[in-house]
């Protein structure tokens, strides 16, 4: 466990899920400058994209609405909040469209994507007064070369702070200006037959993701129940579906706007009553012993991080849910060895495709 310290007091601090030995800190220098050398004013701040609730716990004496597009952040907002005995006045949500409360101005951690950071800064602009200050923190070395420009576009006057440990803020105010990115991007996936629609922070956004191309090619014929397992855009379950038109989806994703998405392009080809995206961490507090099939593509990294504890705990989840006799098939870069996790969870896992970089592997719950 790891301590920051903000004006004196330190906080415990730790990632979600917590690793044992985990070398990570759950907050970066940005945070620590943010929290420092915000120079907001009083009255209740919004907070976008704190990845493990560092911003949230530092500012708990003040109102808050807080808002994050992942349901593991929010798992880890709640985890340091217990972690420090902070019960602050706070709205934890899954996106803008939800926030109620006057805002006084807006902290933003630098999001990986510049797309998502538009999309922000265009419904504050649309949303909240002019003239309400917004403060942006970033490691230099996340800083896009095009940021200087979009905030100039999106803010005015923009003033950048002294770097601290290598982190920067960015000062500027709502302006009321639109950038004229569209709310979702659209593309055309030649595989399903259909054009994909995804919201700022879906994976995927722009194309079809390799390993997806190769699983896509090598689904099963299916009965029954089949969880799409981080589904992002929803591209392997229109593909399961375009295969199999009795079967029935459950999708997941750890991120609202996956969940969004998904919903999106499966209403389109399905009923509503032959599916359903659920925004959950992996498959947690789901019942077992209730599905035919998992399809996954699993992510390997968190953040910034290279990890494969969520290809393990998507795996774990996967063989619980099945039934006696179900069957995993799951897509991975072929560095990844998934085979040695399969095996060693379902007693072992047959390679179904595979091409220069990736493999599609299946397993059975015996
Ligand atoms: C490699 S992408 C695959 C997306 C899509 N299925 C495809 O094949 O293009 C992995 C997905 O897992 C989701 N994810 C990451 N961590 C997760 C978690 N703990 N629970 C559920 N989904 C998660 C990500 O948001 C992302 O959409």
């Amino acid at each position: 466990m790891s301590q920051l310290t903000v004006n004196g007091n330190a906080l415990r601090l730790e990632r979600f899920p917590p690793q044992p030995q985990d070398p990570l800190q759950a907050w970066d220098a940005a945070d620590e400058l943010l929290l420092n050398a915000h120079q907001l004013p009083e009255g209740r701040l919004l907070i976008l994209n704190d990845h493990f609730g560092a911003l949230a716990c530092g500012l708990a004496d003040r109102p808050l609405s807080w808002v994050n597009d992942s349901f593991v952040a929010h798992q880890a907002l709640q985890q340091n909040l217990d972690l420090n005995d902070l019960v602050p006045e706070l709205d934890a949500l899954n996106a803008l469209d939800a926030l109620s409360a006057p805002i006084n101005g807006v902290i933003i951690k630098l999001p990986r994507s510049l797309r998502l950071l538009t999309a922000q800064l265009d419904w504050l602009n649309a949303n909240l007064p002019a003239g309400t200050p917004v403060v942006i923190g970033a490691r230099q070395k996340d800083m896009p070369s095009t940021l200087p420009d979009l905030t100039r576009q999106l803010l005015d006057e923009v003033h950048p702070s002294r770097a601290v440990k290598k982190a920067r803020l960015v000062y500027g105010q709502l302006c009321g200006r639109q950038s004229g990115q569209p709310e979702h991007l659209e593309w055309h996936c030649e595989p399903v037959d259909q054009t994909i629609l995804n919201y700022p922070n879906v994976y995927g956004a722009k194309s079809l993701d390799l390993g997806a191309r190769l699983l896509l090619a090598n689904l099963p014929k299916v009965r029954g129940q089949v969880v799409d397992l981080g589904c992002g855009n929803g591209v392997l379950s229109l593909g399961l579906l375009k295969a199999n038109p009795e079967a029935k989806i459950l999708a997941v994703d750890e991120s609202w706007d996956a969940v969004r998405s998904t919903r999106d392009n499966l209403a389109k080809v399905a009923d509503a009553d032959q599916f359903e995206v659920v925004w959950n961490d992996c498959l947690s507090g789901m019942e077992g012993g209730q599905a035919d099939w998992v399809l996954c593509n699993p992510p390997f990294h968190q953040q910034q991080a290279v990890t494969d504890h969520v290809a393990w705990q998507m795996f774990r989840d996967a063989r619980r849910v099945l039934k006696q006799g179900g069957r995993v098939r799951i897509v991975g870069n072929r560095h990844l060895a998934y085979h040695i996790k399969l095996t060693r969870l379902f007693g072992g896992c047959t390679t179904i495709a595979s091409n220069a970089k990736f493999v599609v592997l299946e397993a059975q719950k015996r």
